[in-house]
C-alpha cells in the first residue's frame, strides 16, 4: 500500500507562526497542533458547507470533528442562518431588556427534555456547568461537588491548575465513569457535605475508548445522589440533542434533577443552558446571582429554536443514528480484518477509533501513522477525541471514509506486521 502524499499546508503553517507573535499559544488549547499530528493537520479552516470543511490552503475534508460537537446538522445551514439574518435585519438582537425568545426556548425544552421544568440560558457549556454547581450548592447549603467527566475550563473543574488557588477546587472530588462503588465511597467519606454529583451520562474520557453505561450504573448514581441529598446533574453538553432530542437522559430512561446543555443546541451558534426541577432552579430567583451582558442576546435563541424545529421535522436524529450504525459497523469489520490493535467505541452519533496500549509503546506510532494516513486522504478525525456524525454527511462521504480507513489500516498492517 502506497503512502498517501503529504498535504500542502503552507498557508496554515505561515499563519500559525504569525499568530504566535500576536496571540499566546497562537490558537486556543484543544485546537493547537499537538492535539492532532503536528505538521500533518491544517491549523486554519477557511470555510465549510454541510459535512465538509476547507482549509486556507484549499484542501477540502470530510469533517467528523464537527467543531467539537456543535455541528449537528451541518455548516451553513440556510434555514437556520436565514432565521438569524432575518432577526438581525428586521428586529435586532442586543437590547437593555429581554426579547421573548428565551420563553419559547424554555417551553420547547420542557416539551422535549425529561428533567426540564425550568431553564436558564447562558452562552457556553462552561457557563452552564458552573452555574449548575452554584445552584446546587445554594439549594443544598452544602459545599462539595463530586464530578465525572470534562466540564469545561472554569476554576472548579479544569485539569490544568495554573492560576487557580487551591481553595477554589479542593472541594471538588472525582470518580471514574461506571464506578458506582467509587462514587458510593466518596459520598460516604464526605457524608452531609456533598451538594451535587455531576456526571456525563455517557462515558467519553479524553483519549480513551468511549464507554456505554453499564447496566444499572446511571440508576445507581441517581439512587446514591438521592440517598445523600445531593443534586444529580447530568452534563449533557456533548450528548444533548445528539443521543436523542431529549438527551441521553431520555435515551437511557434516567431523569436527573438538573442537566446542562450546550454545543449542538443551536447548530454552531453560542448557547448553553441549565435546566431542571422547578424547586431547585428557583434558587436563581433570589439566592444565586447570574447575569451577563450577552446572555439575553437573541440570535442564539432564534438559531436554537430553528435547529430544534429542523431536528424534529426532518427526523434528523434517526438519520444520524442510521448513518452512524452503518459507519461504525463497517469500521468495526475493518478493524477486525486488519487486526492492528485498534478498536472503535461509542454509539452511532459519536464514535472513536483508539489504539490499545502495548508494552513498548508502539501503539503511539501506529496511532500517529493511522491518523496521518487519514488526514492525507482528507478525512478530518482527531487522534485524541471522538468524532461525530452530522446530518449532512452523505452516504458517499461515509463510503469514501470507510475506504480511506481501509487503506490506512492496510498501510499499518504492512508497516508493523511484516
Ligand atoms: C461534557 C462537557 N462539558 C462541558 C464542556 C464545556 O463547554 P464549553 O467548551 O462550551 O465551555 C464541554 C466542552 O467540550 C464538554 O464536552
Amino acid at each position: 500500500m502506497k503512502e498517501a502524499p503529504k498535504l500542502n499546508l503552507t498557508n496554515s503553517m505561515k499563519e500559525f507562526e504569525y499568530a504566535k507573535t500576536l496571540i499566546p499559544g497562537a490558537v486556543a488549547g484543544i485546537r493547537r497542533p499537538y492535539n492532532f499530528v503536528e505538521g500533518e493537520y491544517p491549523i486554519y479552516f477557511d470555510n465549510g458547507k454541510g459535512g465538509r470543511v476547507t482549509d486556507i490552503d484549499g484542501n477540502e475534508y470530510i469533517d467528523y470533528l464537527c467543531a467539537y460537537g456543535p455541528m449537528i446538522i451541518g455548516n451553513r445551514e440556510e434555514e437556520i442562518d436565514n432565521a438569524v439574518i432575518a432577526q438581525m435585519q428586521e428586529k435586532g438582537f442586543c437590547f437593555s431588556l429581554t426579547q421573548k425568545y428565551q420563553n419559547m426556548l424554555a417551553e420547547k425544552l420542557k416539551e422535549i427534555v425529561p428533567c426540564a421544568e425550568m431553564s436558564f440560558f447562558v452562552t457556553t457549556g462552561s457557563d452552564a456547568t458552573t452555574l449548575s454547581t452554584r445552584i446546587a450548592r445554594s439549594y443544598t447549603q452544602k459545599t462539595k461537588i463530586i464530578r465525572c467527566g470534562y466540564h469545561g475550563w472554569h476554576d472548579w473543574c479544569v485539569e490544568v491548575k495554573g492560576g487557580i488557588p487551591k481553595k477554589l477546587w479542593e472541594d471538588v472530588l472525582e470518580f471514574e465513569y461506571n464506578d458506582a462503588e467509587g462514587l458510593e465511597k466518596l459520598l460516604e467519606e464526605n457524608k452531609d457535605e456533598v451538594a451535587a454529583v455531576i456526571v456525563t451520562p455517557y462515558g467519553h474520557p479524553l483519549a480513551l475508548p468511549m464507554e456505554d453505561p453499564k447496566p444499572g450504573f446511571l440508576e445507581k448514581v441517581k439512587e446514591l445522589a438521592a440517598k445523600h441529598k445531593a443534586v444529580l446533574i447530568f452534563d449533557e453538553i456533548r450528548t444533548g440533542f445528539r443521543v436523542s432530542i431529549g438527551g441521553a437522559q431520555k435515551y437511557y430512561g434516567v431523569t436527573p434533577d438538573m442537566a446542562v446543555f450546550g454545543k449542538a443546541m443551536a447548530n454552531g451558534y453560542p448557547i448553553g443552558c441549565v435546566t431542571g426541577k422547578t424547586e431547585i432552579m428557583k434558587e436563581v430567583e433570589k439566592n444565586v446571582f447570574v447575569s451577563s451582558t450577552f446572555f439575553p442576546n437573541s440570535l442564539s435563541y432564534i438559531a436554537s429554536l430553528k435547529t430544534i424545529e429542523i431536528l424534529q421535522r426532518d427526523k434528523i436524529l434517526e438519520q444520524i443514528w442510521e448513518k452512524g450504525e452503518y459507519f461504525n459497523g463497517e469500521i468495526a469489520k475493518l478493524l477486525e480484518k486488519y487486526d492492528v490493535g485498534a478498536r472503535i467505541s461509542g454509539i452511532p452519533p459519536m464514535m472513536f477509533i483508539t489504539f490499545d496500549k502495548d508494552e513498548d509503546g508502539t501503539y503511539k506510532a501506529k496511532r500517529t501513522d493511522f491518523y496521518t494516513q487519514l488526514i492525507r486522504r482528507k478525512v478530518f478525525l482527531q487522534p485524541y477525541h471522538h468524532g461525530y456524525i452530522c446530518a449532512r454527511h452523505t452516504k458517499e462521504d461515509l463510503d469514501y471514509t470507510i475506504n480511506a480507513i481501509e487503506e490506512s489500516l492496510q498501510y499499518l498492517r504492512e508497516k508493523y506486521y511484516k
